[in-house]
């Protein structure tokens, strides 16, 4: 209909993304086969019958089989490429993905094979079609913190090609106080800040994030409305929710699309975004979510084009490039 065909010519921004988790299964087994890898699935059809989570760690167990075929600087490239192709298609203008260095780091990826691959296909998008981004490392919260400081100190001679820092994997079990001296380290550096919160963890979680952690955004932020005073910080220091409508529903954070909180987020005045967190695991890029949204939740036109301007308010492009876009 006419609002979905409206969300697809706007343009738009994702702030939510992580290259590992938009590996099509296609392109794993071609990687595969090249690098001479043996995935535990052996056919495409069989992997995507397992694409069937009931909460987070089922997923992040299958994501970490399938970013196990990156090992060359190439793979990286061609991965975030792929990625950044169809964003063009979707009318996406401003990227900012995340990379978890650690999952490949323990299996003698280099650093820089990794991000000197991401980084150049974001180069080239900007340069083909003028789209803008930021690249976010992320910190896998299942480690240590020691863990999150060796990889800093492997992160400090590419700094110049990153702009944040995060933190993701499993979230109840590690809150973000496990991580508080190492964001300290990064806000020191002048990287930003964001954490996954409060997806799978409660409230207290997403307190942590902002008080202790002092975060720039919150990556999902869903739990965050069973608490009212929460709900007052985060407006009162406006900070921007990355909101992953079809990943909320493939990992049972919501239990159906038509009880997805987004709508209930704008009315009481949260900048909630719409992104895809893991498109090629649950089902749907940048449009897909917008689509659904549209058809499962009654969104209006205001809306709709509140959630894509929070997108450019709500990321970390300079002033100059935001008006820009907007
Ligand atoms: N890693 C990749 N996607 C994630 C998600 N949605 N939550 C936590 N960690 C992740
Ligand atoms: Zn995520």
């Amino acid at each position: 209909d006419a609002l979905v065909a409206l969300s697809k010519a706007m343009p738009k921004t994702e702030l939510h993304l992580h290259i590992e988790g938009t590996f099509e299964p296609e392109q794993m087994f071609a990687i595969a086969q090249r690098n001479q890898v043996d995935l535990k699935y052996h056919s495409v059809d069989a992997l995507k019958a397992a694409y069937q989570f009931t909460n987070l760690q089922d997923f992040l167990d299958l994501y970490y089989q399938g970013m196990s075929v990156l090992l060359h600087e190439v793979d990286f490239y061609d991965l975030t490429m792929a990625y950044l192709h169809k964003m063009h298609s979707e009318n996406v203008v401003h990227v900012e993905i995340f990379f978890d260095p650690q999952g490949h780091l323990s299996r003698g990826v280099a650093f820089a094979e990794q991000v000197n691959g991401i980084h150049r296909a974001l180069q080239d998008a900007k340069q083909q079609w003028g789209m803008t981004f930021k690249l976010i490392m992320s910190f896998l919260r299942h480690l240590s913190e020691e863990s999150a400081f060796e990889t800093l100190e492997l992160a400090k001679p590419f700094l110049p090609l990153i702009d944040g820092v995060g933190l993701d994997s499993s979230e109840v079990g590690h809150p973000p106080e496990k991580f508080l001296r190492v964001f300290a380290a990064c806000k020191q550096l002048g990287l930003k800040v964001t954490a996954h919160a409060g997806e799978e963890g409660p409230p207290e979680y997403v307190w942590q994030a902002i008080e202790q952690i002092g975060v720039d955004r919150i990556d999902h932020g869903n739990r965050a409305l069973e608490d009212d005073k929460l709900i007052e910080e985060i407006k009162k220091r406006n900070l921007t929710l990355t909101v992953c409508p079809l990943s909320n529903l493939k990992l049972c954070v919501v239990t159906d699309m038509t009880e997805h909180p987004i709508k209930k987020m704008l009315s009481l005045g949260l900048q909630a975004t719409v992104n895809s967190d893991d498109p090629a695991y649950f089902g749907g890029y940048m449009n897909d979510n917008y689509a659904s949204l549209i058809r499962q939740t009654n969104i209006n036109k205001e809306e709709l084009l509140k959630l894509a301007k929070n997108g450019i308010t709500g990321s970390w492009m300079d002033e100059e490039t935001k008006t820009h876009h907007l």
